[in-house]
């Protein structure tokens, strides 16, 4: 079981729209697929139609099973774990518990033979939420806007990282909503910058049909597969398979 976490410590840039649009190619790709919204706005499982039944408070004192939480998709082989209202108090949760940075671990374990990819749907923030987030997973996706401020809260992450050891966790960025019209992104996305290992080759562009997963509650790349930002996420996908060394996929010859 391979555990991707959608992170950035900036909101609104586009952490749910990737965990949905990555968790859904990779369940398309044959493989057992969870995501685990972890924002208590819901949203990812408000995109798949699935609500959260305050079951979050006791899922992560480890006084229910997430077994018994999980919902299945209308979608073949992905799941969803539901976040409640009760996730805006996560980091009180956590801070009551003994060990709050394995909490998250704590939940995945029993799920290890049941799921080949799991997609954590991170809210903002550098917090102890954050932290056992690097902890339970084996990679961050980080959507990341061509933008100054964007870049700076990136090497924040990076800094962090380095700071606190944890450089098993695999960090890979990749530029989002892009809008090559604009100078500043043809800027950075030319820049020194796409030369580091970290930075992915695919980028997003900035595209209307992204918007309408809220309405639609599909993701884009289920809906327009073929639409400038759908074949972005393909490509992400299949970067983000590449350069995680991830098998080649069960059962699709369109696998990574
Ligand atoms: N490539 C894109 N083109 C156009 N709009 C986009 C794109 N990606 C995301 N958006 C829009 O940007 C908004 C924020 O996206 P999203 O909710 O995925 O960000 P987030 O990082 O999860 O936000 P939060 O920090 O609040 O959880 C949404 O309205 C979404 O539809
Ligand atoms: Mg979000």
């Amino acid at each position: 079981m391979r555990v991707i976490a959608s992170y950035n410590i900036k909101g609104g840039v586009g952490k749910t729209t990737t965990a949905v649009n990555l968790a859904w190619l990779s369940s398309r790709e044959g493989r057992r697929t969870l995501l685990w919204d972890l924002d208590s706005q819901g949203a990812a499982g408000y995109c798949f139609r699935v609500q959260g039944r305050a079951h979050g408070k006791r899922l992560l004192r480890g006084k229910s099973d997430a077994a018994d939480i999980i919902r299945s998709t209308s979608y073949d082989g992905l799941d969803l774990l539901p976040a409640d209202f009760s996730y805006r108090n996560v980091d009180v949760l956590l801070h009551d518990e003994k060990q709050p940075l394995n909490r998250l671990q704590k939940v995945l374990k029993p799920l290890k033979q049941d799921y080949d990819i799991v997609i954590l749907d991170c809210p903002p923030g550098l917090s102890l939420l954050s932290e056992a987030v690097f902890r339970a997973a084996d990679m961050l996706v980080v959507p990341t806007l061509p933008s100054i401020l964007s870049l700076r809260t990136l090497k924040m992450l990076i800094d962090f990282r380095k700071e606190h050891a944890i450089k098993d966790l695999q960090l890979l960025a990749f530029l989002t909503m892009v809008d090559r019209r604009k100078k500043l992104h043809n800027d950075v996305i030319e820049s020194s910058l796409r030369a580091q290992s970290w930075m992915l080759e695919a980028f997003v562009p900035y595209a209307s049909e992204v918007e309408q997963m809220a309405e639609r509650r599909e993701p884009v790349a289920a809906y327009a597969p073929h639409g400038r930002a759908g074949t972005a996420y393909m490509a992400l996908w299949q970067e983000v398979c590449k350069k995680s060394g991830l098998s080649p996929s069960p059962q699709s010859s369109r696998s990574c």
